[in-house]
């Protein structure tokens, strides 16, 4: 399959697409990107996605340069002629190319980008492997709620957390929970799903707010709260979300096993929950 890419209106082969050694992403890390999952060809909570976007480039004092019906329809458009069924659309805005200065140049045209590309359909809920995750110290900006294109703490932390034989680092500042390496991460305690408030430390996750709906729709009691290290050792559930994940059970902490080492019940429910909503949205 010849993958495609949109770039600054044009859609050209990914192969041969160029962006210049000059465009502030490259060279600064100069701005903010979207994932958003498909199902059959079909994007689910694109609008959030796309909003997020808006946000996120309004965080760093860009703005996107379609307006968000108009870079639906563009998506759409890609992801049919890409014939990408099941996976995912990424999708990057930078502030653009220009000599290298760290004030912001007075003109230069931002590079917008999409690309459509398969993805494996994750485990039905309740099975598959569950992810083991491994403490990593938050030393991130206060800005997380920025879904920025600079990474480099959550890439090292990821890398951490591979090296040491688990899927993905959890981060833990001042003996709290914030969230994933590329995840939201929820546990439960008594009885109530606890999830770190979006802000500083936590990107407000598209699957996340979806989640929060499902939970309060089968009448779960949420609660927004940073979660303490100590109380989620002691818990016996926990799960992670993300687009491209959907929710992963948490089978392992730092090498030792969460509960009785199989899927809980809450995760399963509500991984169950967003799969119906994900079939009345796109129909999957
Ligand atoms: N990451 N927290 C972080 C730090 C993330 O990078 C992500 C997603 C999430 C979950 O957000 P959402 O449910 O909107 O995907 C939380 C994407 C998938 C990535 O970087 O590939």
């Amino acid at each position: 399959m010849n993958e495609l890419v949109w770039l600054n209106g044009e859609i050209h082969l990914l192969s041969e697409a160029r962006v210049s050694v000059e465009d502030r992403g490259f060279q600064f890390a100069d701005g903010v990107y979207e994932v958003v999952r498909l199902y059959g060809g079909r994007a689910f909570t694109l609008d959030a996605h796309l909003e997020r976007l808006e946000k996120s480039a309004a965080g760093i004092e860009l703005s996107v340069p379609l307006d968000r019906e108009a870079l639906a329809r563009e998506i759409e458009r890609l992801v049919a002629q890409s014939g990408v069924g099941d996976g995912m659309v990424y999708v990057q805005l930078t502030r653009g190319v220009a000599p290298r200065n760290h004030h912001f140049p007075q003109s230069a045209s931002n590079t917008l980008l999409f690309y459509a590309r398969p993805l494996p359909a994750p485990p039905e809920p309740g099975t598959g492997a569950g992810a083991k995750l491994v403490t990593v110290a938050d030393e991130r900006w206060k800005r997380c709620w920025i879904k920025s294109i600079a990474l480099l703490p959550n890439v090292l932390a990821k890398n951490q957390a591979a090296a040491a034989g688990a899927d993905e680092a959890v981060f833990v500042e001042d003996g709290l929970v914030s969230e994933c390496s590329s995840s939201n991460f929820y546990v439960m305690i008594d009885g109530t799903l606890v999830t770190c408030p979006v802000g500083p430390k936590v990107l407000p996750g598209i699957t996340r707010a979806v989640l929060i709906e499902c939970a309060k729709e089968l009448g779960m009691a949420v609660e927004e709260r940073a979660p303490k290290e100590v109380e989620c050792r002691r818990a016996q559930e926990m799960f992670i979300s993300s687009t491209t994940r959907e929710v992963s059970w948490v089978e392992q902490w730092d090498g030792r096993v969460v509960g009785n080492g199989r899927c809980g019940e809450v995760t399963a429910r509500l991984h169950r929950a967003l799969r119906e909503r994900i079939a009345r949205e796109v129909g999957a």
